[in-house]
């Protein structure tokens, strides 16, 4: 059972981009990566897991700058919050770390400086869309305009949704930039570029290798194939990121430094606990290296970034591990359903181990996209890791306190199925290493039918009514606490809080390794509950929460001085259809449970003339207290179709303007506007 000897891994998750939170997608792929390190960890291996924020790129620059702070700021602010996050589902990163940081300078420079010793650096003039406005270069997100081809509007600059034609963004009909609305401007400018094409014989040996799952190398042969292009690696200021040696406005592009930071992690790693670190990447070392990553990333990590290594004289990944994208209820996570779910709230109404578990449950070493479908979750959560595991323990629990002491027997009975459960545990332990989780926990809830069975079978609430039956109750629970500890040391990788507490119960540490035969004559401590069973009213809760910090965002719209990005335009058509008008606050009270939203009574009447009042929840709680409200006037949004929320309806929408938080503003009344007047 024991490792032959112990391997030397190191294993990293992508690194989240810092321009938002985490949600539930992200964490399919964190959980995933921790379970697959805590069974390593608990195999005996030495295995360390690092991840970082990526920092870098226009889309957080632009991002600090709407929310007036400076780009550092935001970065700091998410990392804050990327790191409790991943704490709250449990994640054990041994470093995590930021893209935006010394070490990570220091190996993009080196790794740079290898690239264009060996002569894979190429230097051209290209011509790009140019915001005149923003005096910035527009990549293709950046521009949208009308399809060439099929003539539908608010197309992105590389291909049509509509009609799937492909083109360059200054081919669009009427292009503008979606950062200010400005048309843009055909402009020059020099770029550094990576000469893929060189390393072709070298990628089509790693494509043949099985280094990569063969869905991924199947994806990444039609690059190969249609013939390898060179890679765009440098970005002209302004941009947030490390500006090239020698060369002045001149910037890495982010996914040039984003894989380096799993190096600059790891780097922060060492220097802060003297751990080795040249053995990890040099050509040639015996030690391991994973990444694990989601579908949409695969040619970053297939093509580029091997590449890269290969020309700094650096190791290549032993493996890249590809998951394939969560789905909520079948479909895509989606805003307006209530299933784009942030993992904070997820956190603030449910156990992050009921996900662990159906992440593990569904998990497999295919690309093939997951399903959280949210009945499912309930039921099998609470059957299998309720009804089933804890429910060994805690029929066997009170037996052996109440009668025996909380000791086991001093022999057990049935050694023949506790070591049949143990040695289940090769094959198991072979399922979670290829990353089969669905069918690893498919062979431990058989096992725990099976422990459950045996209980049943045995009834000892039966026996312990008897007299004279004393003794087989002992041996009866003492078994079902011996099962139970196996079937806990193998769910430990995927429950590792409830997995402390049943080491706690059971007054040892549950270790794959330790596992050689029962439990006998054993002192255990006061069984606690374990965990609890999910009631659909937390999953509704948190539904009708995502839909409220949605809300929160959407039912005040707030106004912040910059022009609304031309990717959600609206036409003419559209805007004359927007009913909006000045309403008097009437009322105004605190919504029980809410964090953000106050409930509003609007008046639209006239001169006394009344024209029927509306609710409206509105996310202004920040900035005022309720008192303050009432009297002032408000611009309002009302013929907005009623929306049911998780606190009631809202009948419509207030709109306010202002930077956020504690600053946002309504009209005040001796703005001369009066209650029911068309704004527009
Ligand atoms: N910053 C890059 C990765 C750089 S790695 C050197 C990035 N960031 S991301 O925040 O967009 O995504 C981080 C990881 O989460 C990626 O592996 C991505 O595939 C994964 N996921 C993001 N949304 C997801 C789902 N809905 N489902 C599953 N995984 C998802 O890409
Ligand atoms: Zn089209």
């Amino acid at each position: 059972m024991t490792a032959k000897s112990p391997r030397k891994m190191l294993v990293t998750s992508a690194l989240p981009y810092a321009n938002g939170s985490l949600h539930l997608g992200h964490l399919l792929e964190q959980v995933q990566t921790d379970i697959w390190v805590r069974f390593q960890k608990s195999r005996g291996h030495h295995c360390l897991y690092v991840c970082a924020d990526d920092a870098h790129g226009t889309a957080i620059m632009l991002t600090a700058e709407k929310l007036g702070i400076s780009a550092e700021q935001q970065i700091e602010n998410i990392k804050e919050e990327h790191e409790r996050d991943s704490a709250g589902f449990l994640i054990g990163f041994d470093n995590f770390h930021t893209t935006h940081s010394e070490e990570n300078r220091f190996w993009c420079e080196t790794v740079y400086q290898c690239l264009k010793d060996n002569d894979h650096i190429a230097l051209r003039t290209i011509t790009q869309a140019f915001d005149p406005e923003k005096q910035l270069f527009l990549s293709d997100r950046f521009i949208k305009g009308i399809c060439p081809r099929c003539k539908t509007a608010d197309q992105y600059g590389d291909n049509c949704e509509a009609c799937g034609a492909t083109y360059s963004p200054m081919e669009l009909l009427n292009p503008v930039s979606a950062i200010s609305g400005a048309k843009p401007i055909e402009k020059e400018s020099k770029h550094f570029f990576f000469k893929l094409p060189e390393f072709e014989a070298m990628l089509k040996q790693w494509l043949a290798s099985d280094t990569l799952q063969s869905q991924v190398a199947n994806k990444l042969k039609e690059w190969t194939e249609v013939g390898l292009q060179e890679w765009d690696i440098s970005r002209d200021a302004p941009y947030f990121g490390f500006e090239i040696p020698g060369e002045p406005d001149k910037f890495f592009y982010v996914w040039l430094d984003a894989p380096i930071g799993y190096i600059a992690s790891f780097q922060n790693y060492c220097d802060r606990t003297g751990h080795d670190f040249d053995a990890y990447w040099q050509l040639g070392t015996d030690t391991e290296l994973y990444h694990f990553i989601g579908k949409d990333i695969i040619n970053f990590h297939g093509l580029f970034w091997p590449a890269m290594l290969q020309s700094s004289g650096l190791r290549t990944p032993t493996a890249l591990y590809a998951h394939g994208f969560l789905t909520v209820n079948g479909t895509k996570m989606s805003k307006s359903r209530g299933t784009f779910i942030k993992a904070s709230t997820y956190l603030k109404h449910l156990d992050a181990e009921y996900l662990r578990y159906y992440f593990a449950a569904k998990l497999s070493a295919s690309i093939d996209d997951i399903d959280l479908n949210l009945e499912d979750f309930v039921q099998r959560v609470n059957s299998d890791v309720v009804g089933k595991v804890v429910n060994i323990a805690s029929r066997c629990a009170g037996f052996l306190r109440k009668q025996f002491d909380n000791r086991l027997s001093d022999h057990c009975s049935e050694e023949d199925l506790v070591k049949s459960f143990i040695a289940k545990g090769d094959a198991i332990a072979d399922l979670y290493e290829q990353r089969e989780f669905n069918k690893a926990i498919r062979e431990i809830i058989a096992l725990a039918d099976q422990a459950n069975q045996y209980i049943d079978e045995k009834k000892p609430w039966s026996l312990a009514k008897k007299s004279g039956t004393e003794e087989q109750v002992h041996e009866v629970c003492s078994v079902g606490i011996n099962l139970f500890r196996v079937l806990m040391t193998y769910l430990k990788p995927v429950l590792p809080a409830m997995a402390d507490k049943s080491e706690a119960f059971l007054n040892c540490s549950l270790n794959w390794t330790d596992l050689k035969a029962p439990l006998s004559g054993h002192l255990l401590s006061t069984f606690e509950p374990l965990i609890t069973r999910i009631d659909v009213k937390q999953v509704e809760a948190m539904i009708e929460d995502s839909k409220e910090s949605q809300a929160a965002e959407a039912s005040t719209t707030v106004a912040t001085g910059k022009t609304k990005a031309p990717s959600e335009a609206i036409n003419f058509d559209d805007f004359a259809k927007i009913d909006l008008r000045i309403a008097e606050i009437v009322a105004a009270e605190h919504v029980e449970g809410a964090d953000k939203l106050l409930r509003l009574t609007l008046s639209l009447s006239e001169d006394g003339e009344p024209s029927g009042n509306r609710q409206v929840l509105a996310g202004i709680k920040s900035a005022y207290q309720p008192d303050e409200l009432v009297g002032k006037l408000t611009v309002m949004v009302a013929n907005l179709a009623p929306r049911k929320m998780r606190f009631g309806v809202s009948e419509g929408m207030v709109l306010a303007a202002g930077p956020g938080e504690k600053e946002l503003f309504l009209l005040e009344p001796h703005t001369g506007a009066k209650p029911g007047m068309q704004v527009k």
